[in-house]
């Protein structure tokens, strides 16, 4: 089984960029966090990072037929980018919401999540382990 995790503008600066919201721990870490719950679980595993939107869409669509599903943290463009949202309807696969702060308690600009429309299911504010659980809820799926 092959899962795509994509992270989207700014969580390649996790560790500094606001910990009280986001913590202490840096992007390096969730990558390490990621790869070890993946080989625990017998899954391949691929993580991708970008700050440019079409980067994004572009990785979800080299996706299609070549990934079981894709948890996708897109971060800022949750918020605005229709882009991603269709990208993820193109490619169809199942795809789950990961955001690690709560933004259901956060800012007006915050309660829409275009991505979160294709998505089977979201783990919001639950820091690093939400992409965990999201890749063990992919993972249940197939079993
Ligand atoms: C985020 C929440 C977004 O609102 C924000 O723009 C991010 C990170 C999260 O993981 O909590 O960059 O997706």
């Amino acid at each position: 089984m092959k899962i795509l995790v994509i992270n989207g503008p700014n969580l390649n600066m996790l560790g500094i960029r606001e910990p009280a919201i986001y913590g202490a721990q840096n992007y390096a870490t969730l990558c390490e966090m990621i790869n070890a719950h993946a080989a625990e679980k017998n899954v391949e595993v691929k993580i991708f990072q970008s700050n440019h939107e079409g980067s994004v869409v572009d990785e979800i669509q080299a996706a299609y037929q070549k990934f079981d599903g894709i948890v996708i943290n897109p971060a800022a463009y949750t918020h605005t980018s229709v882009a991603i949202l269709d990208a993820l309807k193109a490619v169809g696969l199942p795809a789950v919401e990961v955001h690690i702060s709560d933004v259901s308690k956060r800012e007006d600009f915050r309660q829409i999540s275009y991505a979160g429309m294709a998505c089977e299911k979201s783990y919001i504010g639950l820091g690093f382990d939400g992409y965990l659980r999201a890749i063990d809820y992919l993972i249940d799926k197939y079993a």
